[in-house]
This record gives structure tokens, sequence and C-alpha cells, in this order.
């Protein structure tokens, strides 16, 4: 059987590390080829050679143009064409009170997470309209879906990838072109063992507190959330244009509500039984 994305080209940026790096090698699994741009350079390459002739790597800051547009002019001369753009890379960027954030503390973090979406969807648009197809996905959270998940700019700018993921998937549905996001809950990643452990090493304690956290009592690893990047990217996913796809194990869903839980039968019968 042909993989999901078998002939299909992807540049994937901050796929050195973490979601980025399970994504490209799900994706290798799947058939693809892929490009590694990180603004890590030395480990983007060493991760590229792990997947020998599927991969080819490129140092790329996302906050620079004209590194987004190399890296997608790569995919094209080096594969022939671009099908998948994944915007991934980020930063958890300016953390504390917003009395305290500095603006230039704030334009840093908008740079990485917003202006770097914004560029990767230009430069894939740049390839992709000409041959009216392809699909982008971009990094949101589920601090971009509600408040109080993570530090203020962070959660101001994946608010803004949600909302850009809409309107450029309005703009491009009539090119034939699929523009989604994907919101993360917390996932065992150099990023999250930081800040919950302080130790990027230490992913164990980092699974374990992210599981004590979570509704369903399981962590999310890079593994879960490619999975669902490669389902938006597929061809399984053509009806699929302007969505934001939680994948958080129910940490957005507003609690457990246990109290509830035994509770609620009979009203649910009856509304059934009207139809309701
Ligand atoms: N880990 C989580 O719990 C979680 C939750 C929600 C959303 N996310 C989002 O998922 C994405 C990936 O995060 P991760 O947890 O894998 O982080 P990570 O730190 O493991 O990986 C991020 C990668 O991005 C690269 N990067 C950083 N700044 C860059 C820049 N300016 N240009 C190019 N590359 C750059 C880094 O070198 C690194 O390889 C981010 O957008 C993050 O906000 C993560």
């Amino acid at each position: 059987m042909a993989g999901r994305l078998e002939g299909k080209v992807a540049v994937i940026t901050g796929a050195a590390s973490g979601i980025g790096a399970g994504t490209a090698e799900r994706f290798v699994e799947e058939g693809a080829k892929v490009v590694i741009a990180d603004l890590q350079a030395e480990k983007a390459a060493a991760f590229a050679a792990t997947l020998s002739n599927a991969a080819v790597s490129i140092a790329c800051d996302v906050t620079r143009e004209e590194d987004i547009a190399a890296a997608v002019d790569l995919a094209v001369s080096t594969f022939g064409q671009l099908d998948c753009m994944v915007n991934n890379a980020g930063i958890v960027g300016a953390v504390g009170s917003i009395a305290d954030t500095s603006a230039e503390a704030y334009d840093a973090t908008m740079n990485v997470l917003a202006r770097g979406v914004f560029l990767g969807m230009k430069h894939a648009a740049r390839v992709m309209l000409p041959r009216k197809s392809g699909a982008i996905v971009s990094l949101a959270s589920t601090a971009g879906v509600i408040g109080g998940l993570g530090p203020h700019v962070y959660t101001m700018a994946k608010h803004g990838v949600v909302g850009l993921t809409k309107s450029v998937a309005s703009e491009l549905a009539a090119s034939g072109i699929r523009v989604n996001a994907v919101a993360p809950g917390s996932t065992v990643t150099d990023m999250t063992s930081d800040v919950v452990t302080g130790d990027i090493e230490d992913k164990d304690a980092t699974a374990a507190a992210i599981a004590e956290g979570s509704p369903l009592g399981i962590a999310g690893f890079p593994l879960d959330i490619a999975n669902a990047i490669l389902y938006l990217c597929s061809d399984e996913a053509r009806y699929v244009t302007g969505h934001t796809l939680v994948v958080d194990a129910g940490q957005t869903t507003g609690g457990t509500a246990a109290a509830f839980h035994g509770q609620t039968a009979d009203v649910v019968r009856e509304a059934g039984r009207r139809g309701i």
C-alpha cells in the first residue's frame, strides 16, 4: 500500500527537534520528501542525515523572509515541488506580568511566532498557487484557543495563527490550497521540559507532570501531534480547510465536571425523547 504522503514534498520549519522532528520522521515513513529548516543548522543537518535521501536541511531563521524563501525554493530545486508547508518553529518567548513585559520582548516573540508563520504561508502560496494545490499547516497551541494557558505574547501570537489560518484559507480555497492549524496541548519536547523541569533532558519528569494535569491522564508526545499534522497534510483531509485541530487530551474541554456525570442521564434521555 502506498504511503499517505507518497510523492509529496514538505518543508517543516523548526524540524531539528521536538514536534517538527517527529513530524519529519512520520512524513518520511509515509513516503514524503522533507526539507528540515531550522535555526540550529548543525542539528538540522545531522537529523536530516538520519533520514537518508528523503531529507535535506537548510539553516533557516523564520523571522527572515529570505531564509523562508530559500527553504521553499530548496524544496522545489531538490525535490521538484512543494505540497506541504508546516510552520512549526517556535519559542516560548516573553514571560511574566503584562506590566513587566518589555516592548522589545514582545517584538522578538511576535517575530518568531507570528511573522514566521505569515512568511511561511506567503512563500508556500507563492509556489503552490501556480500548481493550484497544496496544504499548509501551522502550529498554534491550546494557548491559541483559550486564555490562561501560556504567557501573554505567546497567547496573542497563537490566537493570531488561528486567525491567519482562517483568513488565508478563505483566500486560497478557490486555488485548491488547504490551510489548517494544529493546536497541541502540553507535549513532551525540549520546550516543555525547559519550562516544566528546567532541564531539557528530563523528559520522564516532564511526561509525569503533564500526565498529572491531563484530563485523559496521559502525556502527549511529538508523535501524537505529528499524526494530526499528517492527517491535515494528506489527501484524507481534502474537505478540511480553515480548521484548527486541537490535540490536547481534553485540556480545553473546560474540566472533567465529575460532579455532574452521575446526574444528567434522565435529562439527557428526556431531551432525546423529544428529539432535541
Ligand atoms: N511542546 C508543547 O507543549 C507545545 C504545545 C503547543 C504548541 N507548541 C508549538 O509547537 C511548535 C514546536 O514546539 P516544540 O515543543 O517542538 O519546541 P522545540 O523547542 O522542541 O523545537 C522548536 C524548534 O524550533 C526551532 N526554532 C526556534 N526559533 C526558530 C527560528 N527563529 N527559526 C527557525 N527555527 C527556530 C528550534 O531550533 C527548535 O528546533 C512551536 O510552535 C510551539 O509553540 C508546542
